[in-house]
Protein backbone atom coordinates (compact mmCIF):
# COMPACT_ATOMS: atom_id res chain seq x y z
CA UNK A 1 0.00 0.00 0.00
CA UNK A 2 1.64 2.94 -0.61
CA UNK A 3 0.01 6.48 0.49
CA UNK A 4 0.00 9.93 -2.15
CA UNK A 5 -0.59 13.54 -0.79
CA UNK A 6 -1.57 16.46 -2.90
CA UNK A 7 -2.20 20.05 -1.60
CA UNK A 8 -4.39 22.33 -2.75
CA UNK A 9 -5.64 26.39 -1.10
CA UNK A 10 -8.16 28.26 -1.04
CA UNK A 11 -9.49 31.41 0.90
CA UNK A 12 -13.09 31.80 3.01
CA UNK A 13 -15.00 33.40 4.77
CA UNK A 14 -16.72 31.62 7.90
CA UNK A 15 -18.33 32.77 10.81
CA UNK A 16 -18.95 30.17 14.04
CA UNK A 17 -22.25 30.76 15.17
CA UNK A 18 -24.80 27.93 16.40
CA UNK A 19 -28.22 29.59 15.34
CA UNK A 20 -29.79 27.48 18.24
CA UNK A 21 -27.98 29.25 20.95
CA UNK A 22 -28.58 32.30 22.40
CA UNK A 23 -25.60 35.35 21.14
CA UNK A 24 -24.05 35.46 24.78
CA UNK A 25 -23.48 31.53 24.50
CA UNK A 26 -21.80 31.66 21.41
CA UNK A 27 -19.75 34.44 22.66
CA UNK A 28 -19.01 32.14 24.98
CA UNK A 29 -18.15 29.29 23.01
CA UNK A 30 -16.72 30.74 20.10
CA UNK A 31 -15.24 34.07 21.34
CA UNK A 32 -14.32 36.71 18.23
CA UNK A 33 -14.99 33.51 15.71
CA UNK A 34 -18.51 34.12 16.67
CA UNK A 35 -18.76 38.05 15.75
CA UNK A 36 -20.79 39.60 13.01
CA UNK A 37 -19.96 39.14 9.55
CA UNK A 38 -17.13 36.68 9.66
CA UNK A 39 -13.32 36.42 9.13
CA UNK A 40 -11.12 35.12 6.46
CA UNK A 41 -8.80 32.30 6.16
CA UNK A 42 -6.52 30.61 3.69
CA UNK A 43 -7.00 27.41 3.95
CA UNK A 44 -5.12 24.66 2.88
CA UNK A 45 -6.05 21.32 1.83
CA UNK A 46 -3.75 18.40 1.98
CA UNK A 47 -5.44 14.78 0.38
CA UNK A 48 -4.14 11.51 1.15
CA UNK A 49 -4.93 8.55 -1.37
CA UNK A 50 -3.64 5.23 -0.46
CA UNK A 51 -3.36 2.57 -3.50
CA UNK A 52 -1.21 -0.05 -4.71
CA UNK A 53 1.37 0.92 -7.41
CA UNK A 54 0.14 0.15 -10.51
CA UNK A 55 2.37 -1.29 -12.54
CA UNK A 56 1.70 -0.04 -15.81
CA UNK A 57 2.14 3.69 -14.83
CA UNK A 58 3.92 3.21 -11.62
CA UNK A 59 1.43 5.28 -9.86
CA UNK A 60 -1.44 4.88 -7.16
CA UNK A 61 -3.27 7.58 -8.77
CA UNK A 62 -2.52 9.72 -11.17
CA UNK A 63 -1.99 13.65 -9.39
CA UNK A 64 -2.87 15.59 -12.38
CA UNK A 65 -6.33 13.53 -12.26
CA UNK A 66 -6.18 14.20 -7.86
CA UNK A 67 -5.50 18.03 -8.40
CA UNK A 68 -8.54 18.23 -11.00
CA UNK A 69 -10.88 16.17 -8.57
CA UNK A 70 -9.95 18.36 -5.74
CA UNK A 71 -10.47 21.64 -7.83
CA UNK A 72 -13.66 20.62 -9.24
CA UNK A 73 -15.33 19.30 -5.72
CA UNK A 74 -13.58 21.31 -3.04
CA UNK A 75 -11.29 24.30 -4.19
CA UNK A 76 -14.07 25.56 -7.09
CA UNK A 77 -17.21 25.33 -4.44
CA UNK A 78 -15.41 27.29 -1.76
CA UNK A 79 -12.66 29.18 -2.72
CA UNK A 80 -13.70 33.16 -1.78
CA UNK A 81 -17.07 32.44 -0.65
CA UNK A 82 -17.88 32.78 2.37
CA UNK A 83 -18.73 29.26 4.14
CA UNK A 84 -21.98 30.94 6.12
CA UNK A 85 -24.02 31.91 3.34
CA UNK A 86 -22.79 30.86 -0.34
CA UNK A 87 -24.28 28.13 -1.84
CA UNK A 88 -21.64 25.42 -1.29
CA UNK A 89 -21.70 22.04 0.24
CA UNK A 90 -20.90 23.92 3.63
CA UNK A 91 -24.48 25.75 3.11
CA UNK A 92 -26.20 24.87 6.89
CA UNK A 93 -23.37 23.54 8.39
CA UNK A 94 -21.83 25.44 11.36
CA UNK A 95 -18.44 25.93 9.64
CA UNK A 96 -15.57 24.40 11.72
CA UNK A 97 -12.36 23.34 10.38
CA UNK A 98 -13.61 19.83 11.83
CA UNK A 99 -16.85 20.09 9.81
CA UNK A 100 -15.20 21.47 6.44
CA UNK A 101 -12.63 18.28 6.82
CA UNK A 102 -15.91 15.84 7.09
CA UNK A 103 -17.41 17.83 4.06
CA UNK A 104 -14.56 17.85 1.62
CA UNK A 105 -14.09 13.52 2.69
CA UNK A 106 -18.17 13.41 1.30
CA UNK A 107 -17.10 15.34 -1.81
CA UNK A 108 -13.73 13.53 -2.58
CA UNK A 109 -14.39 9.59 -1.36
CA UNK A 110 -16.71 8.53 -4.57
CA UNK A 111 -15.09 9.96 -7.33
CA UNK A 112 -11.08 8.81 -5.94
CA UNK A 113 -12.93 5.65 -5.70
CA UNK A 114 -13.76 5.47 -9.31
CA UNK A 115 -10.12 6.09 -10.43
CA UNK A 116 -9.19 2.67 -8.68
CA UNK A 117 -7.47 4.50 -5.23
CA UNK A 118 -8.80 5.06 -1.54
CA UNK A 119 -9.54 8.14 0.19
CA UNK A 120 -7.17 8.04 3.67
CA UNK A 121 -7.08 11.79 4.93
CA UNK A 122 -8.05 14.70 4.82
CA UNK A 123 -6.37 17.35 6.11
CA UNK A 124 -7.94 21.09 6.24
CA UNK A 125 -4.98 23.33 8.01
CA UNK A 126 -6.62 26.49 9.01
CA UNK A 127 -3.37 28.44 10.26
CA UNK A 128 -0.20 27.78 11.01
CA UNK A 129 -0.74 26.73 14.62
CA UNK A 130 -4.06 24.83 13.75
CA UNK A 131 -4.98 21.69 11.61
CA UNK A 132 -7.86 18.99 11.60
CA UNK A 133 -7.35 15.64 10.32
CA UNK A 134 -10.36 13.28 9.79
CA UNK A 135 -10.43 9.78 7.94
CA UNK A 136 -13.47 8.38 7.34
CA UNK A 137 -14.14 6.99 10.53
NI1 LIG B 1 -11.80 31.09 11.75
Amino acid sequence: MVYIQRREVFSAAHRLYNDALSTEENERLFGKCSWNYGHGHNFEVWVTVKGQVNPETGFVMNLVDLKALMMKYVIEPLDHKHLNHDTTFMLGILPSTENLSIEIWKQLAEPVAGFGAQLHCVRVVETENNAVEYYGE
